[in-house]
């Protein structure tokens, strides 16, 4: 190797240590020494380095945590040792029934135990070879798990390789697994349910749900920008507990520089426990991440092996579950918030109540069906929990001679009470909403939304700019963007003469942007970037678009009746509509090219699995939906053909089981000339 290329190699090497200091100190200690811009400044100049010598990258490389995509899904993967639930106990007595059976079974008199917080996430098993982590296994039913490796590698508190003289020190081995929990903290849990309910999607129910999700994502890059994050509690060697003590176990993987919870303590009497446990349970408050109890583990491996296993669960350790935090209270009224996506969400107001250390006099409905679910009306009384949401929610109707049933009923109104706009709710969904863009309770999102990278691309309008815009009411629809002076931006706080300048110079040159931008940007529900370009590509024009049917909207690639019907709605309130005509007098362009799709493949529906050898997936995937095609990511009854390249796994495999036509590339080829 040239002295030079040793030069470089060694300060790549020092510039990652560097990095994985940083992120060790952040991720795991939750105790940074430098500012977020020194760590991406340090980030990007090993980038910058390493796409000079692409051939000194190595995987284990902090630049290289978000890379390749599995294939066709999850591939199963054995577990060293079955991987095991516990046995869980919910009052003192059961727990002091366990503990003194752990000393009749084995005889002894002093015990030590080992108490930690039991992490609301799922369990993970990481395996390293030679100091690298090679493997991240799920749970799967104990015996059988799923390689998610790839997204695995993404958590930052997980370290991708560990010196082998550091693993020493720590008393492990080069090779070894890890068990632990993979869980999801709360404000990142919330901050991807908003994320969702604005895309339209589904939110999840609770972080451990999220989770559960997220590492099951088929896109690390997804998952990466989850900030999900790994605590360890047990070390393995062949599948074995290596250590003889759990105590030391915590400890090494401590001193590795795996994140371990440092909530935990070494107890060698009951009374040692409950102490901890009654300790711990109101802290739960305050924690960034969700715990539904305390883990007791037996600490010697010798008296661990003594008392052995029972069917799934260990004899040496159990749970002690803490009670839902719930209570019961009246309700006083039945009122409607509208969120930020135009969702109006129906709310009990309460007579306060406290729960888990906090008043509530709150907790959400959800929606109408979950109110007719649970037949409830304003007067009654009702049980109300806090669960990992942090929004409190009515969970049942109490009926008693204590507490007789209220008879108000509640109904949805059919105008948005924050600026009386149209309240719609699409068939076949649950929830109500605002169809007016301009609402105020939706202000601050829709501009945010319209202002971004991939919608009208104007820099500089981010969201401290958009907050001080929208209280100021200088913006009040998105419009208004367009109107802004220079003397009105001068006005706000931070902002001198040349960046008001900048935003100004933005602001105009995104009025060049295609139509298919604005039609994104307008924020209509269920019309992604996607559907956009093809409802551009289709109409032509802003005003033919505004004036289609549903019948002809479901002309359009991929829209079916469920988007017809959200943008004939969102154009049949007359504030939309003048929205637009500001749009297109302030000089924003609101025609396009119509491009006519072919028909050839129209109402056919194709899978793509494997390598194709002539084009890119997604060229084959452009290529067949210009012929009016449709491609899905997976095979059902509803696909017309599985076009197979070369290695297709389970989704050939899948085509097979159900009888769907498989074609090659060639055939493939032949129906599109
Ligand atoms: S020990 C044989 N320790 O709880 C030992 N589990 O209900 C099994 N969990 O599947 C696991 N925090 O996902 C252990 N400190 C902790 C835990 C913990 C959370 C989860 C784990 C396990 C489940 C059992």
């Amino acid at each position: 190797m040239p002295a030079a290329t040793r030069g470089t190699e060694k300060k790549i090497e020092a510039l990652r240590d560097k990095i994985r200091h940083h992120e060790y100190r952040y991720y795991v200690l939750d105790d940074p020494e430098i500012s977020d811009a020194e760590f991406d400044q340090l980030m990007i100049e090993l980038q910058k380095i390493e796409s000079e010598h692409p051939n000194l990258i190595t995987p284990d490389s902090p630049t290289q945590r978000v890379g390749g995509k599995p294939r066709e899904g999850f591939v199963k993967a054995p577990h060293s040792s079955p991987m095991l639930s516990l046995d869980n106990t919910y009052n003192e007595d059961e727990l002091r029934n366990w503990e003194r059976r752990v000393h009749e079974l084995n005889g002894r008199e002093d015990i030590d135990y080992v108490c930690e917080l039991k992490l609301d996430g799922m369990s993970l098993a990481l395996h390293y070879e030679n100091g690298k982590l090679v493997r991240g296994i799920t749970r799967g039913d104990g015996t059988i798990g799923e390689d998610v490796t790839l997204n695995v590698r993404t958590v930052r508190s997980i370290p991708l390789s560990i010196p082998l003289d550091k693993l020493k020190k720590a008393g492990i081995p080069a090779s070894f697994e890890v068990r632990g929990e993979m869980l999801m903290p709360i404000a990142a849990f919330r901050k991807m349910n908003e994320e969702r309910e604005q895309k339209g999607l589904s939110v999840f129910a609770n972080p451990r749900n999220a989770t559960a999700g997220t590492v099951r994502q088929l896109e690390p890059s997804i998952t990466a920008q989850r900030r999900l994050d790994y605590f360890t509690y047990a070390l393995l060697k062949d599948g074995r507990n290596h250590f003889d003590r759990h105590w030391e176990t915590l400890n090494a993987l401590d001193a590795a520089g795996f994140k371990v919870n440092r909530t935990r303590k070494l107890a060698s009497t009951f009374d040692q426990i409950w102490t901890f446990i009654e300790q711990e349970e109101p802290k739960r408050e305050t924690l960034p991440y969700e715990i539904d109890g305390i883990v007791i583990k037996v600490d010697r491996r010798t008296l661990q092996q003594e008392l052995g296993y029972t069917g799934k669960a260990p004899r040496w350790a159990i749970a002690y579950k803490y009670a839902a935090r719930g209570g019961i209270t009246g309700i006083e009224d039945i009122l409607v918030q509208v969120g930020r996506t135009g969702k109006l969400t129906p709310v009990a107001a309460l007579k306060p109540v406290p729960i888990g250390g906090t008043t509530v006099s709150r907790a959400t409905l959800h929606n109408l069906d979950e109110i007719d679910r649970l037949g409830v009306k304003i007067g009654d009384w009702v049980e109300v929990e806090r669960g990992g949401d942090v929004i409190p929610k009515v969970t049942r109707v109490i009926e008693d001679k204590d507490h007789p049933r209220g008879h108000k009923s509640f109904h949805m109104p059919e105008r948005c009470p924050v600026c009386g706009g149209h309240v719609v709710r699409t068939e076949g969904e649950a929830d109500h909403r605002c169809v007016n863009a301009n609402c105020p309770a939706k202000l601050r999102e829709t501009i945010l939304h319209f202002a971004s990278r991939g919608v009208m691309n104007i820099d500089g309008l981010g969201d401290a700019l958009v907050t001080q815009l929208t209280d100021r009411k200088l913006v009040k629809n998105v419009a208004d963007i367009y109107k802004l002076t220079k003397e009105d931006l001068f006005s706000l706080e931070r902002m001198g003469d040349k960046s008001a300048q900048n935003v100004l110079d933005e602001i105009e040159s995104s009025k060049k942007l295609p139509l298919e931008r604005v039609i994104y940007g307008l924020g209509i529900r269920f019309v992604g970037e996607r559907t956009a370009q093809f409802l551009a590509e289709h109409f032509g024009s802003m005003d033919a678009l505004m004036k289609a049917s549903e019948e002809e909207l479901q002309e359009v690639n991929e829209v079916g009746p469920r988007i017809a019907q959200s943008i004939v709605e969102f154009f049949q309130e007359p504030k939309n509509r003048a929205l637009v005509e500001q749009l297109q007098l302030l000089g924003l362009r609101l025609t396009g090219t119509r491009k006519q799709r072919g028909t050839k493949l129209a109402g056919k529906t194709f899978v793509l699995t494997g390598t194709l050898t002539h084009f890119t997936r997604d060229e084959a995937k452009k290529m067949i939906e210009d012929a009016g095609g449709r491609v899905s990511g997976s095979v059902s009854k509803k696909t017309d053909f599985v076009v197979a390249g070369d290695d297709a796994g389970s989704k050939l495999d899948k085509a097979k089981e159900l009888g769907v036509k498989v074609i090659g590339e060639k055939e493939m080829r032949e129906m599109l000339d």
